[in-house]
Parts: C-alpha cells; sequence; structure tokens
C-alpha cells in the first residue's frame, strides 16, 4: 500500500533571475496526468478536503503560501505535512482521508491522475473506515 510522502522538484535558476519547477508525469509526479486544477482565496479559518478518493491520485503543491495537510490511511496511519516550498509536493495515495488549511493568499495546485467524478469521493468519514 502506497503512504503519503513529499516530492522534491528540481528547482532550475537562481536568486537573480527567479526558479523553476516541473513535474512529468511518470517522472517526479508518479502517474500520468489527466487534470490540473487549483484553488485560491481559501480563507485562514476553512479547513477544505475532507474526503478520500477511491481510484484517484493526486500531488499537491503549494505554489504560494504555506499549506498544512492532514492525512490518514485507511490502516490508521495518520500524517500530517507542511507545504511551505514552491518546489515541493505531496502524494496522495487512494483511499488516503485528507484535509487542508491554508495560510492568508496561498495557493493550491492539485494534479490528478484521474478526471473528475463525484462517484470517485468518499465524503463521509465512517464509510471510510469501513470501506472494504
Ligand atoms: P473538492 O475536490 O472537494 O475540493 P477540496 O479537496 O479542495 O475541498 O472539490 C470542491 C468542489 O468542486 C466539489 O463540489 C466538487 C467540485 N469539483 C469540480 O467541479 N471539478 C473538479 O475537477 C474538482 C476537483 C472538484
Amino acid at each position: 500500500m502506497q503512504q503519503p510522502h513529499l516530492i522534491q522538484f528540481p528547482s532550475i535558476g537562481d536568486s537573480s533571475l527567479g526558479y523553476l519547477s516541473v513535474g512529468e508525469g511518470l517522472g517526479a509526479i508518479p502517474f500520468p496526468i489527466a487534470r490540473v486544477y487549483w484553488t485560491y482565496y481559501t480563507p485562514q479559518n476553512v479547513q477544505r478536503g475532507g474526503h478520500a478518493n477511491i481510484g484517484k491520485e493526486l500531488v499537491l503543491v503549494a505554489v504560494a503560501g504555506t499549506i498544512t495537510i492532514t492525512t490518514e490511511m485507511r490502516d490508521g496511519t495518520c500524517d500530517t505535512f507542511v507545504l511551505d516550498h514552491p518546489a515541493t509536493g505531496l502524494f496522495i495515495p487512494k483511499l488516503c482521508w485528507h484535509s487542508m488549511k491554508y495560510s492568508h493568499s496561498a495557493v493550491q495546485m492539485v494534479i490528478a491522475s484521474n478526471h473528475y467524478s463525484e462517484a470517485d469521493y468518499i465524503r463521509d468519514y465512517s464509510t471510510f473506515k469501513a470501506w472494504k
């Protein structure tokens, strides 16, 4: 079973020019990329997420600001990850319950292995815990 883990992207450039980071499907992003979306203007007191996906894998990147993500796997393994650099990503495997909190003006980019399907979401925690 795959566990959530941090991914380091290359940083190309220097402090005089600025930097460029890149992740390719089946490279630093460990799946073929189907969809990219981003979330922004999330108030600091709001928690997003609160769900798991049955068949979708994700990589989350805080392209601006700081995002704190809590994860729980079905075996009960819990972790907290802090994304505070645009060259760092967090891999979220299938069946990983995850929630996110954002610093002021944080922007989260999500790279997904599948197209959006609401049927792929488990949004009820007890359903997640009982999932076979
Ligand atoms: P959700 O994945 O729950 O966002 P987060 O994990 O950041 O809380 O999606 C939020 C809402 O947006 C939900 O109603 C589903 C909808 N949505 C789309 O319409 N298209 C998409 O590609 C995604 C990912 C979500």
